[in-house]
């Protein structure tokens, strides 16, 4: 697959291209970026552009469009107006309306759309799915999602945290990963009901914290929380309870739990992964040896999506917008005082 990179001088726009280059299966196409400088040094050989037109002049199947969401609409609609697949970094668009409009646009093209939802291949939350997938833990009662950090001072451009350019607070930002591993875990998020706050950093229109719950279709519900106010740092966690044990999945660091038992109540089997390699790994070089190595499979799996895999765990389309529509639905539950529902959009066929 000929890839091309949009953003590729950005932090993360810099690991894509280096999972490009590392992926048997692809070949970087091209790469873009504001400045020619900027987007020269990530070329590695490839035409560089600063202007649209040009780069999706260069023959290509698909793009990795790794520009803040506020600017991606148009450049989505021209790569899918183009016949190509687009892998879109995290949250797909600032705005529910963008997002449907590029979902639109996907499928009017029959063109995939994926999502970076990358922390779905990180190890301990690979495991969580696995450990529900399995049955070990009987039939799943409810889950548990968290995902937080220290707010503002983790920010270097305005669009990462003020709402007009962002969509919001911690729910667009660090917790929008877990919104989607929640939709990821229960298969659908159809009910949403939150509160959310704003007294700590004052960002109109950005929540430091929110507190929801959400609801599969079959009624399974999911207790969530995105904050700015995580004085521990960084971390995610997913819990999720069934009738027979229950299994967790944390990062950073990177660690599960499991509990099983025969039955209810019963005596407990519990085991603990611990991943000293990754910690290792991560101490004596970076966090993003981990990204690394989960956008390195986001990447394979994307390649056999738009080929016509089956059993993949990548986010689709549809989850890239359910994860923008439950943001929205949590602040709008907040602001209402009530649940909003949903529809169920189960997986996206282009
Ligand atoms: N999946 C993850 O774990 C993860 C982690 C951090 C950030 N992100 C997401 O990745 C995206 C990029 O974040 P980042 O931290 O790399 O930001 P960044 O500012 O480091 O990089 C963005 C790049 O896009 C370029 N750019 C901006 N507008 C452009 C345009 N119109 N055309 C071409 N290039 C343009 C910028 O010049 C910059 O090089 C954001 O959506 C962010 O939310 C994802």
């Amino acid at each position: 697959m000929r890839i091309g990179v949009i953003g590729a001088a950005g932090k993360i726009g810099q690991m894509r291209v280096a999972t490009i280059l590392a992926e048997p299966k692809a070949e970087l196409a091209a790469v873009m970026d504001m400045t020619m400088e900027k987007a020269r040094a990530q070329a590695h050989g490839a035409p560089a552009f600063t202007d649209l037109g040009s780069f999706l002049a260069v023959p290509m199947d698909a793009v990795v469009i790794s520009t803040p969401a506020h600017v991606r609409e148009p450049l989505c609609l021209a790569a899918f107006e183009r016949g190509l697949h687009v892998l879109s970094e995290k949250p797909l668009h600032h705005t529910v309306e963008g997002s449907r409009r590029i979902l639109a646009a996907a499928k009017a093209g029959k063109r995939h759309l994926g999502a970076g939802f990358n922390m779905r291949y990180y190890p301990a939350f690979a495991y969580v799915k696995d450990v529900m997938e399995s049955g070990k833990i009987g039939e799943i009662d409810h889950i548990r999602v968290y995902g937080g950090h220290e707010g503002l001072p983790k920010f270097a451009f305005d669009w990462e945290y003020k709402s007009e350019i962002s969509g919001g607070g911690a729910l667009w930002d660090v917790g929008i990963h877990m919104t989607d591993m929640a939709r990821h875990l229960l298969g659908e998020i159809t009910e949403v009901y939150g509160v959310a706050t704003e007294k700590v950093w004052k960002v109109p229109g950005s929540e430091d914290n929110a507190m929801a719950i959400f609801k599969s279709p079959s009624g399974v519900p999911a207790i969530y929380q995105a904050t700015w106010t995580d004085w521990k740092g960084y971390k995610s966690a997913v819990e999720v309870y069934g009738s027979h044990g229950m299994v967790r999945g944390a990062y950073a660091p990177m660690e599960n739990m499991l509990i099983t038992m025969e039955k209810p109540g019963g005596a407990t089997t519990t085991v603990r992964k611990r991943y000293l390699d990754i910690q290792i790994r991560e101490k004596l070089r970076s966090w993003k040896t981990t990204a690394l190595a989960s956008f390195q499979r986001e990447l394979a799996e994307f390649i056999a999506l738009t080929d016509g895999g089956t059993g993949l765990r990548i986010a689709d389309g549809h989850a890239a917008l359910r994860a923008v529509e439950v943001a929205a639905a949590v602040t709008e539950s907040a602001r209402t005082g009530l649940p909003v529902k949903l529809e169920n959009l189960g997986a996206m066929v282009p």
